[in-house]
């Protein structure tokens, strides 16, 4: 079977912030269309992949996306039209030549990354298959455990947490369905504890509760109580991650928190108190203990606390294959974010798991706190084999859409063969 690519538009949207992005069309010649749009982040790693805003203040503020847009319709369009679009790397490479840069400032790593997941669907669609099973072949039949944010603080939210994720992870579930209704159920029992307490009960960025506790340790405690309210055994059936997201509260190389723990204001400090939570509370993922450029803090957090839990690298890492293989040698964390627009094509996103999974390294697929209703990284995280997603919490449509997709793909494939890394 020939197809060839015939052609690629790009349209400016809103995300989930109401904020300007880009959603590609790639046009086959016999007539089918893979779409994608790109997410876009808050608390960003300042060595991710360029996100090319227009800085027009006259419209959206600066940020309206229709430079990577026009780099679309003039630069890259032509340049794949008359392609295979099962020649994914070779696509990727071409535009990542045609950019030229390190960090795909010239293009825009969205205007890449909407291309690069839109010739992948309309390659998938073209060949009768499921993005997952295009994708990662016929072995990629193993969901995701998910980890639900149900308290969002730091960059995602208006709350008095400096700490920017609490997540949920339900490790005593045996399915994707089950770890979904065991997160929707102490979501619900956390909004009436919360409700009894007086507090506010709207939501953040990625649609965990926004809410003023009075310090980052009672983010822990609280939802500990909303598991057993569920009806859950904490640690058992479900666990505590934390993504304190660092680099928004490290300044210089000084750490600042407002709340209880303002003492602290360097890592060996941060390193102890993640230490004590986790003998207190039944954590098994930290992300971004530590900020971006602190490398030893990181270091001496994997070392005291790796083999006991996932010391996760997300703004260090920023799905950078060459961070990634320095981090596996220095044994900086044990465990890398997956976000394929923090890179810029679906390519250099799977070399990264590949090198995560040669080291022995847990990775997880996540969303953006600015996100769309495309559910590309769920078929993504299956056709990897599973592992780990992060796709906010259970409510807001964007974040639903990945979930609902997991649950669609896990009926389609009869179950699948389990789930989790
Ligand atoms: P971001 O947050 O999308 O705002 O970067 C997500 C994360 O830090 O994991
Ligand atoms: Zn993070």
């Amino acid at each position: 079977m020939t197809l060839r690519i015939e052609s690629v538009r790009a349209l400016e949207i809103l995300d989930s912030r109401g904020q300007p992005t880009i959603r590609m069309y790639v046009v086959l010649d016999n007539g089918i269309v893979g779409t994608a749009s790109v997410p876009s982040g808050a608390s960003t790693g300042k060595r991710e992949a360029l996100e090319l805003r227009d800085g027009d203040a006259g419209r959206y503020g600066g940020k309206g996306v229709l430079k990577a847009a026009g780099h679309v319709d003039t630069i890259i369009g032509p340049a794949i039209r008359g392609m295979d679009p099962r020649d994914q790397s070779k696509i990727d490479r071409l535009m990542i030549d045609l950019d030229g840069s390190p960090d795909k400032m010239y293009l825009g790593a969205n205007a890449i990354l909407g291309v690069s997941q839109a010739v992948a669907r309309a390659a998938a669609r073209a060949s009768g298959m499921p993005l997952y099973a295009y994708l990662g072949g016929v072995g990629a039949n193993r969901l995701p455990r998910p980890m639900i944010n149900i308290l969002n603080g730091g960059s995602h939210s208006d709350s008095t947490l400096d700490f920017q994720e609490f997540m949920i992870v339900p490790v005593g579930a045996d399915s994707f369905g089950e770890a979904l209704r065991y997160g929707v159920e102490t979501f619900a029992a956390l909004k009436r504890i919360l409700r009894a307490r007086g507090y506010p009960t709207n939501v953040g960025d990625e649609g965990g509760f926004a809410v003023p506790l009075d310090d980052n340790e009672e983010g822990c405690a609280v939802i500990v109580e909303a598991i057993s309210a569920a009806g859950y055994e904490p640690g058992v059936d479900i666990a505590l991650a934390l993504d304190p997201a660092a680099s928004a509260f490290c300044e210089d190389g000084a750490y600042h928190l407002t709340r209880s723990d303002q003492g602290i204001t360097d890592s060996t400090a941060l390193v102890a108190l993640f230490e004590e939570w986790v003998g207190k509370y039944p954590i098994i993922s930290i992300e971004d203990g530590l900020a971006e450029d602190d490398w030893r803090g990181f270091h001496d957090l994997t070392a005291r606390l790796g083999d006991k839990i996932q010391i996760v690298g997300d703004d260090i890492l920023v799905t950078n294959p060459g961070l990634i293989a320095r981090a596996i040698k220095e044994k900086t964390c044990n465990a890398a974010l997956i976000k394929p627009n923090q890179i810029g094509s679906v390519s250099e996103a799977i070399e990264a798991i590949q090198l995560c999974r040669k080291a022995g390294w847990a990775f997880i697929v996540s969303h953006r706190s600015g996100d769309t209703e495309d559910d590309f990284i769920a078929d993504f995280a299956v056709a990897m084999g599973g592992g780990q997603i992060k796709t906010g919490s259970v409510c807001r449509s964007e974040r639903i859409a990945k979930y609902n997709r997991l649950l669609e793909i896990e009926h389609e494939l009869d179950g699948g063969t389990g789930f989790g890394p």
